[in-house]
């Protein structure tokens, strides 16, 4: 396991993060009142990070509409010590269908940056936000707009540190290049089955495979400036985990089983040895785990107790590309 560039900074947050997407119910769009089983589904998984060690919790405007951080504004209402212990981060940027547009398009107008995070700290009941990312590239995005906004919110004191998600290292040194705070983290999918991003950095002079698309350079800007690379999809969605394979192609079958030998190997779970994959890259890689179920939650725990040698690391990869080393 690797140091984390924000431990670097000093920010002392947990190796693993909890993804809260999936707090706030089923249905995305759901505009109804939040529910008691809602509201006791978020805080079992909360507690059920806490108590594996973890003090970062990630979210978004658009998780379930805003239900998401309701939900997690109504546990910190009833755990009034918690908000001082914990890293709250969240996100800006998507636009959903409203009455403005009848479709989904990104949006980091210094209007909507500003007017988001009042929506998220009103909804998580919190005068401040530890984290604040730009969700997806905004195409028409104006960087000097986003240094204005980022720079109203730290001078409130609304927003502790910035930075991105999905984004490549060419458009974060856009970024870069007109704000007067430092991008310190960089949200993107990374996992033991999305790992183009590992398979890019052998690439060169190879005919590269239909879905060799991650864009080149990324994680070694992200390590050069010390920003922090976290994983979304860390778990595969369960692919690896447990989940049905019926439907699944056998590369995927095959990488399920090698998952679950190391597990029995090592004494540990599965979750564990899917994040050991990725906590032994160099970058220091920080997993948000999306799962709410407990016990899931508490499997992931493990993962900071092992490490994978480097031919078990690469045994995984070849097993999960289905090919070898070029
Ligand atoms: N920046 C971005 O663009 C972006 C995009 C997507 C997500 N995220 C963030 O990253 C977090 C994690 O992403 P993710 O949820 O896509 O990925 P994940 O952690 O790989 O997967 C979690 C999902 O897989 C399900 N799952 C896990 N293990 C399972 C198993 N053994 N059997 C059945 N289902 C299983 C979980 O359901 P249960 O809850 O039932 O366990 C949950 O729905 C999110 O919560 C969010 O905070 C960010």
């Amino acid at each position: 396991m690797r140091t984390l560039p924000l431990h670097r900074r000093d920010i002392p947050v947990s190796t693993l993060v909890l993804g809260c997407m999936g707090f706030g119910g089923k249905d995305w769009f759901d505009q109804g009142p939040l529910t008691a089983e809602q509201i006791k589904q978020g805080r079992e998984a909360v507690d059920a990070a806490l108590s594996i060690g973890i003090n970062m919790f990630d979210h978004a405007n658009i998780y379930k509409s805003g239900k998401a951080e309701q939900v997690f504004g109504e546990i910190l209402k009833e755990q009034k010590s918690l908000r001082d212990k914990i890293f709250i981060q969240s996100k800006c940027g998507i636009r959903f269908a409203d009455d403005k547009a009848p479709f989904t398009r990104f949006d980091f107008s210094e209007e909507n940056i500003l007017q988001t995070v009042e929506g998220s700290l009103s909804r998580l009941g919190i005068d401040y936000m530890d984290f604040l990312l730009l969700h997806r590239p905004d195409p028409l995005v104006d960087p000097e707009e986003v240094a204005s906004a980022f720079r109203k919110l730290k001078d409130a004191g609304k927003v502790r540190w910035f930075g991105v998600s999905n984004m490549s290292a060419a458009q974060m040194k856009l970024l870069q290049k007109y704000l007067d705070v430092p991008i310190v983290v960089n949200q993107l999918e990374l996992s033991l089955y999305h790992h183009n991003w590992v398979d890019a950095s052998i690439n060169l002079n190879q005919a590269p495979a239909a879905d060799d698309i991650f864009p080149e350079g990324t994680i070694e800007y992200c390590r050069m400036e010390d920003i922090q690379i976290q994983s979304w999809g860390s778990l595969a969605q369960g692919l690896y985990t447990g989940r049905a394979l019926d439907n699944e192609p056998d590369t995927v079958k095959a990488t399920a089983k090698k998952v679950q030998d190391y597990a029995n190997q090592k004494g540990t779970t599965r979750e564990a040895i899917v994040l050991a994959w990725l906590l032994k890259h160099p970058a220091g890689i920080q997993p948000v785990i999306g799962t709410t179920n407990p016990e899931r939650i508490r499997a992931c725990g493990e993962a900071t107790r092992i490490e994978l040698t480097r031919e078990e690391w690469y045994d995984l990869w070849i097993t999960a590309r289905g090919k070898g080393m070029p």
